[in-house]
């Protein structure tokens, strides 16, 4: 694996290795002192062109723990507010040498198109609406720890999945996996061509929230549920009457709650809008595992910054732990 564009990069062994691998950096996460040498004299640029709170800080205290020297660039404050292209800004950064670039910008394919300008690994840290790896990697590996395995198991994905680059590359991870997938959106926020899509990838559809949280549809009840922020940054128009009507119809609200029977994971990539799509009943509840998805974040970004810099996936795989 030369960079991380795509769910599709990786097969299904070489997801479960990177979980093996974050499974042994979660175990460095609990102990005093959490450095492991094995970046160390590798170089590592986070370039945020797009806001982020868990994905930047996470990347750059996984790089750290690693030994890797990691700076920052973002759009403000860089050359590119002054109106040089990314491809001048990516070109002048690499030129220092860089081993590791992982990238945020507001266009879909921008990874992809970095990728070819690079010696570089390139990380993708969210392009557009399209894809956002390291989350549904961290999303699954949560998961995983709470159900065991994913294989038969229902997923239930829930909200703005028109704006949502997390719901892409999830549903390719889950059904890779081997879980049974179920989105959830009002038709305003629901991909055109999703029929098509969901038609060649095997999973659900369904406008009905409590239909299927009470396990009427094919799937039956689901065994985790993941909820998807809605983004009003990302809306040109209005793709709801109001916020009230959008809880109402599509939100996991404290009666949707009682409808999941206890053990019922609840996912969210954060950053919630709490009373909107999740209300804090859910957010708080014991089987919440907001923050426990940015703890496996980290172990999982050590685990992909490892594989791309240190060792290749198929083998040769050092002793992290
Ligand atoms: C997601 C993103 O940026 O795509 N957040 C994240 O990485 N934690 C989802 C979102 O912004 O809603």
């Amino acid at each position: 694996m030369k960079h991380l564009l795509s769910i599709d990069d990786l097969s299904t062994d070489e997801v479960q290795q990177l979980f093996e691998t974050a499974a042994d950096m979660h175990d460095v996460q609990r102990r005093d002192v959490k450095k492991l040498p094995a970046l160390r004299g590798r170089t590592v640029v986070n370039m945020f062109f797009e806001d982020s709170t868990r994905t930047r800080s996470s990347f750059e205290i996984a790089g750290k723990w690693l030994s890797a020297d990691v700076i920052n660039i973002s759009g403000k404050g860089s050359s590119t507010s002054k109106g040089e292209s990314l491809r001048d800004t990516v070109l002048t950064v690499c030129a220092m040498g860089v081993d590791g670039l992982v990238i945020r910008h507001p266009a879909s394919g921008a990874a992809h198109q970095v990728s070819q300008w690079v010696d570089a690994a390139v990380v993708n840290a969210g392009d557009g609406t399209h894809e956002h790896p390291t989350q549904a990697l961290l999303d699954a590996y949560t998961l995983q720890r709470h159900l065991g395995s994913l294989d038969g198991r229902h997923v239930a994905i829930i909200g703005d999945l028109t704006h949502s680059r997390v719901f892409r590359s999830n549903v390719q991870c889950l059904t890779k996996l081997g879980a049974r997938v179920t989105v959830v959106a009002p038709p305003t926020l629901m991909p055109s061509g999703i029929a098509t899509w969901s038609a060649a990838a095997g999973f659900e559809t369904s406008y009905d929230l409590d239909e299927v949280l009470r396990g009427a549809g094919v799937h039956g009840r689901p065994d985790a549920v993941m909820m998807l922020r809605v983004q009003r940054e990302r809306m040109s128009g209005a793709f709801f009457p109001s916020a009230r009507e959008y809880t109402v119809g599509y939100g996991l609200t404290r009666d949707r709650l009682a409808l999941l029977d206890p053990e019922v994971p609840i996912c969210h990539p954060g950053p919630m809008n709490r009373g909107l799509e999740i209300a804090a009943d859910a957010a708080d509840a014991a089987q919440s595992v907001v923050l426990e998805q940015v703890s496996s974040g980290l172990a999982v970004r050590m685990a992909v910054l490892y594989h791309l810099l240190a060792g290749d996936l198929q083998g040769q795989q050092g002793d992290v732990a």
